[in-house]
């Protein structure tokens, strides 16, 4: 096969930052996808609907002229969140997910959840009004190591969570797990997970071996490679729990190549070539379509984008290292490989 056509992607959890950041790297989404989930852990956070309005219609004017893009916001859930407000923004169409980070996890979450209890009320409300929670599921207790935190997150706080809240529609966000994957799996149709592009090409050794490999860190951190096996399968298989979120998330390079640099790995650039590499060496280009463009949609009861992209196989893909934005530049994912499919534009 040398050409596929398939429904325009959208990315279920993306970082568009703020200011020059988001100038600089909205057009690099905007390209490919049609819609994305925007992740809200700005400084300060977007925790009410009234900044989320404020914070779309920054995005809406940082994209290009013409961009078929629509974002589609979230809010950070705080222990503080007003249950009306979340359940108000969400009947008015300006959010379409809230976003619960555990305190601590990672970069901008000083803000999230320690105590369960304090945003049981909200949780219930979201469930009752059909609101998804997207989870970044790693538990921060110093005693657990970096690479198990996903794992226990899963019988520590998200099964209980969701059998103390019925029905709450709930996106495992970038799983990097065997267990991820076999917990959403077997998770009914009120589950879902989202897999990275990165996540999907690179195991732990890309950031350790041969010298400390800043842009390959991103959290959750990637895991052994029979974890990013699983999540080959997981993605490949067309199961419909599994979608794309890039969890494309800019930093400037000073801050990566750093004695204590930031977690993210920026992929917005060359996602759809990686995924079509990955999906062809897994013999499972039929089920790009399914994990990019429609499992996400049918998740968030949207129907799938009208437009279409045409992904053609050729010499290897050009693409810029970096992205050069007014607050500094941005290095793009390297997914250590040649990508053969190239993205009609
Ligand atoms: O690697 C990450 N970067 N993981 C996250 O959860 C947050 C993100 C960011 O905002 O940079
Ligand atoms: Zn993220």
């Amino acid at each position: 096969m040398t050409h596929l056509t398939i429904r325009r992607p959208d990315d279920w959890h993306l970082h568009l930052r703020d200011g020059a950041m988001l100038t600089g790297i909205a057009p690099e989404s905007a390209r490919h996808f049609g819609r994305a989930i925007i992740m809200p852990n700005l400084i300060p956070p977007v925790v009410t609907g009234d900044q989320a309005c404020a914070y779309r219609d920054r995005i809406l004017a940082a994209l290009p002229e013409g961009a078929d893009f629509t974002p589609l916001m979230t809010l950070y859930l705080t222990e503080q969140t007003d249950p009306a407000d979340v359940v108000a923004a969400h009947r008015d169409g300006i959010i379409s997910a809230v976003k619960l980070y555990p305190a601590g996890a990672t970069t901008n979450s000083a803000s999230g959840v320690t105590d369960f209890d304090k945003v049981r009320g909200t949780l219930e409300a979201m469930a009752e009004a059909g609101i998804p929670l997207c989870v970044h599921g790693e538990v921060v207790d110093s005693d657990v190591d970096i690479f198990d935190r996903e794992a226990v997150f899963i019988d520590r706080v998200l099964e209980p969570l969701r059998r103390a809240t019925p029905g709450l529609k709930v996106v495992m966000e970038h799983i990097t797990t065997r267990q991820g994957a076999d917990y959403a799996r077997a998770g009914g149709d009120t589950l879902g997970a989202t897999i990275t592009t990165h996540h999907l090409v690179i195991n732990r050794n890309a950031i350790l071996v041969g010298g400390i490999k800043p842009h390959y860190y991103c959290l959750p951190v990637a895991k052994r490679e029979e974890h990013r096996l699983a999540l080959r399968a997981a993605a490949t298989s067309g199961n419909a729990t599994f979608f794309l979120g890039t969890d494309s998330a800019p930093h400037i390079d000073p801050l990566k190549e750093n004695a204590c640099g930031c977690a993210g790995c920026f992929t917005a650039t060359n996602t759809l070539s990686i995924l079509a590499e990955v999906f062809e060496q897994e013999g499972a280009l039929d089920k790009l379509e399914s994990f990019a463009s429609l499992n996400g949609p049918a998740f968030y009861g949207l129907a799938p984008n009208e437009a279409r992209v045409t992904l053609t196989k050729g010499d290897p893909v050009n693409y810029p290292a970096k992205i050069e934005t007014g607050d500094g530049s941005v290095t793009v994912f390297d997914p250590m490989m040649p990508l053969h499919w190239r993205v009609e534009e």
